[in-house]
């Protein structure tokens, strides 16, 4: 029998409530426009403000609902086993500046949650990378010694607090883990009651000018004017650098459930093993805590999603004794080339600065990037800042994952996951959705539960790669850089602006 049961919902959202800030309806000018309200967004948002300057935060949907408000929220410099691959990369020097950026945003958001009055569940626990494998220790080892010489208090480990037993672990000291809603809504709320404007509802459509002052058209028509503008959009809109080609969309699912005080394992935990898995716990209001699990990444809009909660709850249940999964959902982040993330100044846009390609690293990144992009424009950016440089290219040492991330877009502008079967509309069950040849063209067709069609052209408005059906949170998904978009064809989630042609 399944444990998955009902539509997928945040933990994070389902447990807050957050306010309207209404959309821009008429053309106005700020000094800093910061496009996107996630982590990144008002983290850098809060920098701007705390300077004395003037700052319109402007969402397309609500704050804190994108990947921030479905993530798992451990707030760590471990990252996976990143030292040591930053180490073989780049040299001990750039892994040491990647650990301090990190360490240093545990503490600032430690601070700010503190100055702000934060109610956000902020605790410290250790974080723990580990194998279940022989094969897997010498990853593990390396990890201890590459995070031991950038400067974490790093160890090698037996022991954990989870409920089965592990080959080895690179166990690392007083990481944070909080709710990410909580620290945000209050520091929306720090934002406004400093001066800063949010306008949610308000998706941005175009940059309009190269040059100051910058005007940012609305799609509801209405243009803002800025001097310095930071697009922390998640997936960038603008792609001055080929972003494009050097970042790739991966989505994960999580499965959520309550268990006892006494079996909390006290920690936050990580493998790549079983195709990932991540967890950690939250504090529930009577005293349990909510074990939340993650894994099964993959490319969004080209695997059956069910199947991958299925195996993630079936997981939970046999490592846990779980049996009430009271939430399940899905989120998508991106990857870089060579793990580290883009933020900085847009080349050729002196005054457009990034923040993206987070690797499923986005809360210490994310604060990082609020850090990063505040300092450079008072002209005192952060030592680690050439580190995440979105002008950086490496052709050779990024040259293999290049050619992966390339050949997976080839193959998805073609539609090579146009299903097999159903292979017309008769075949198409109540829920189903698939991507049909009709007339000549690649049609996304849905039948709703009412037995309706509903039919797009299954060409992502972004780029045009086809995009396919997500059978879990019934949504076209578009396996090149993300874009996702509802049942009727809207942008759920960019880099696409348009939505998915109605037939
Ligand atoms: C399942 C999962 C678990 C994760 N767990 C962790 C973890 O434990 N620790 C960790 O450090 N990281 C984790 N991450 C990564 C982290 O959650 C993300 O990197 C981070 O939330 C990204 O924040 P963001 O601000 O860039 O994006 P978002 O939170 O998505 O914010 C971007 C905002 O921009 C808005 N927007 C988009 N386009 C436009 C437009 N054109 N106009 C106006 N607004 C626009 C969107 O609506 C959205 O609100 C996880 C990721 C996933 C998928
Ligand atoms: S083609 Fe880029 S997101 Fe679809």
């Amino acid at each position: 029998m399944s444990l998955i049961s009902g539509r997928p919902r945040s933990y994070w959202i389902a447990s807050t409530e957050a306010p309207f800030h209404p959309p821009a309806i008429e053309d106005f000018a700020t000094e800093v426009a910061v496009v996107g309200a996630g982590i990144a967004g008002l983290s850098t948002a809060w920098e701007f403000v705390r300077a004395g300057r003037t700052v319109t935060v402007l969402e397309a949907g609500r704050i804190a609902s994108g990947v921030t408000g479905h993530t798992t929220a451990k707030l760590t410099a471990q990252h996976g086993l990143i030292y040591d691959h930053l180490r073989g990369l780049y040299g001990a020097e750039a892994a040491r500046r990647y650990a301090t950026a990190q360490t240093e945003a545990i503490e600032h958001a430690a601070a700010v949650a503190d100055e702000i009055g934060a109610e956000c569940e902020f605790e410290r626990v250790p974080a723990f990378a580990y194998t279940e494998t022989d094969e897997g220790l010498a990853g593990i080892t390396g990890e201890v010694d590459a995070a031991t010489e950038a400067g974490l208090e790093a160890s090698f480990t037996y022991e954990t607090g989870l409920p089965y037993p592990v080959r080895g672990a690179v166990r690392v000291e007083d990481q944070a883990q909080f709710h990410p809603r909580r620290y945000l809504l209050a520091l929306a709320a720090a934002i406004t009651a400093r001066g800063g404007r949010i306008v949610e509802g308000s998706r941005v459509v175009d940059l309009e000018s190269d040059a100051r002052p910058f005007v940012l058209r609305l799609g509801s028509g209405t243009r803002i004017r800025a001097e310095e503008v930071v697009l922390a959009t998640h997936y960038p809109i603008v792609d001055r650098v080929r972003f494009f080609t050097r970042l790739a969309p991966r989505r994960e699912v999580v499965v959520a459930a309550p268990i006892a005080a006494e079996s909390d394992p006290a920690g936050m935990y990580w493998t790549a093993e079983d195709r990932t898995r991540s967890v950690r716990t939250a504090p529930l209001p009577d005293g349990r805590r909510l074990l939340i699990v993650t894994g099964e990444v993959f490319t969004p809009g080209s695997v059956e999603v069910s199947g991958r909660f299925e195996r993630l709850a079936d997981w939970t249940a046999a490592r846990f004794g779980v049996t009430d999964l009271t939430y399940h959902w899905a989120a998508q982040d991106s990857a870089t080339t060579d793990r580290l993330p883009f933020v900085g100044r847009l080349p050729g846009g002196q005054h457009v600065y990034v923040a993206t390609g987070f690797g499923g690293w986005g809360m210490s990144n994310g604060i990082a990037a609020g850090r990063l992009i505040a300092g450079l424009v008072a002209g005192d950016p952060p030592e680690w800042a050439d580190l995440f440089d979105p002008s950086r290219v490496h052709p050779r040492k990024e040259a293999v994952r290049f050619a992966s991330f390339q050949k997976q877009v080839a193959r998805h502008y073609v539609g090579d996951r146009i299903h097999k079967r159903p292979s017309d509309t008769d075949e198409l069950g109540r829920g189903e959705g698939a991507v049909l040849r009709i007339d000549g063209e690649r049609r996304a067709v849905y039948r709703d539960e009412d037995g309706e069609l509903h039919s797009l052209v299954a060409k992502c408005t972004h780029l045009g790669c086809v995009v396919g059906f997500n059978d879990a949170e019934r949504t076209w998904d578009c396996p090149c850089h993300g874009s996702r978009f509802d049942l009727d064809g809207n942008v759920i989630e960019g880099p696409a602006i348009a939505p998915l042609e109605r037939r």
